[in-house]
């Protein structure tokens, strides 16, 4: 047994052992320690009586205010519904022109159609929507069947020589060599006068005007006297340099040879009216973007 006894340095009980004249202090733990572990006990039994707190087989305990992180996420998930709804019955309503005149709209716009783009329309189109060889390019300004908003809805909804719709746009561009149209002389001459038609220096003056002479009697019906395109028949201007089937002689014989009829599917059955209204505005502005 040892004897009790006081330190006389510091006041505090010494525990008694005695190591060759070394004695050990009874330090108490610090008040502060038991105060902190009061609080600790104290916060942990508020939050388990107000939080989920314990796994009670296949339920829990769910506390006092309800909390469920499950009907969090719910909430926000309604909450970005209800906003998603508004923004679309406001496009909904709204003419295309109205549309790209928000900012705000456009910015939902341009969000929403890049992931509709490219899952319907890359393919074909280029993600950066440019076209290539007999897919056009829809960042430029030249088009096809118009640029405006209601005849770029109209080639959305009901497609080019898509048999599925009944009110498909319909284009053909003839076969004029394959089906014995043209001779070989007409052919090659009526090519140079095309390509003339934007590089002047094309040919010689004597194929040009041969060629202009055939282009009158069997291209000026749909591509225009001056060769300008037609966008009832969505037949392309030849004056301009911009191609669908590629300009030089090689493409432009081959077209004028064995004919051409490009296929855009229509997207009435496949998208809603808002999607498609959406993704017109969207090609609209990458149009306007390349100016
Ligand atoms: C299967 C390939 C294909 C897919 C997929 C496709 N297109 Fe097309 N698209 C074409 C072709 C080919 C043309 C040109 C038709 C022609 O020769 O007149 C065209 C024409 C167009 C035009 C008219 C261009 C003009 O100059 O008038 C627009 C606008 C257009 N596509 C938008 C779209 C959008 C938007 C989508 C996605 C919803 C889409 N396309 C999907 C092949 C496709
Ligand atoms: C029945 C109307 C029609 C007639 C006639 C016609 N074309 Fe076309 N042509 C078209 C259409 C429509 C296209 C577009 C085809 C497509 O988009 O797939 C086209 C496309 C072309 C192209 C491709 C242009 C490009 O950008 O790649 C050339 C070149 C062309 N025609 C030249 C001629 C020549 C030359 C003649 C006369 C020998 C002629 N066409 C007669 C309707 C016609």
């Amino acid at each position: 047994m040892s004897v009790e006894k006081r330190d006389p340095h510091t006041g505090y009980l010494t525990t008694g052992h005695d190591w060759n004249g070394i004695e050990e202090l009874n330090t108490p733990v610090p008040k502060v320690i038991y105060i902190c572990l009061g609080l600790a006990f104290a916060f942990a039994l508020i939050y388990w009586l107000l939080m989920p707190a314990f796994p009670l087989g296949l339920t829990y305990t769910k506390g006092l205010l309800g909390v469920s992180q499950h009907s969090l996420i719910d909430a926000d998930l309604q909450q970005a519904q209800t906003d998603q709804q508004t923004v679309t019955s406001k496009i909904a309503t709204l003419s295309v022109d109205e549309v790209r005149a928000d900012a705000g709209l456009m910015h939902y716009v341009r969000a929403t159609a890049v992931p509709i783009f490219g899952d319907n329309c890359a393919a074909c189109h280029g993600i950066d929507a440019k076209g290539g060889p007999g897919y056009p390019n829809l960042t430029d300004n030249s088009w096809l069947w118009g640029g405006d908003a209601d005849a770029v809805l109209e080639t959305l909804r009901v497609g080019v020589n898509d048999e599925q719709h009944d009110d498909t746009r319909v284009s053909q561009m003839l076969a004029f060599g394959r089906d014995g149209m043209l001779d070989r002389n007409a052919l090659l001459s009526v090519v140079t006068y095309v390509q003339s038609l934007s590089k002047p220096d094309a040919g010689t003056v004597e194929a040009i005007g041969a060629g202009r002479e055939v282009f009158a009697a069997n291209c000026a019906s749909c591509h225009g006297e001056k060769g300008a395109g037609s966008i009832e028949l969505g037949a392309p201007d030849l004056t301009d340099s911009v191609w669908l089937y590629g300009g030089d002689t090689q493409s432009v014989f081959n077209t004028v040879y064995n004919g051409r009829t490009g296929v855009m599917p229509s997207w009435e059955a496949r998208l809603s009216d808002v999607d498609r209204k959406i993704l017109a505005t969207y090609v609209l502005s990458l149009g306007e973007a390349g100016q």
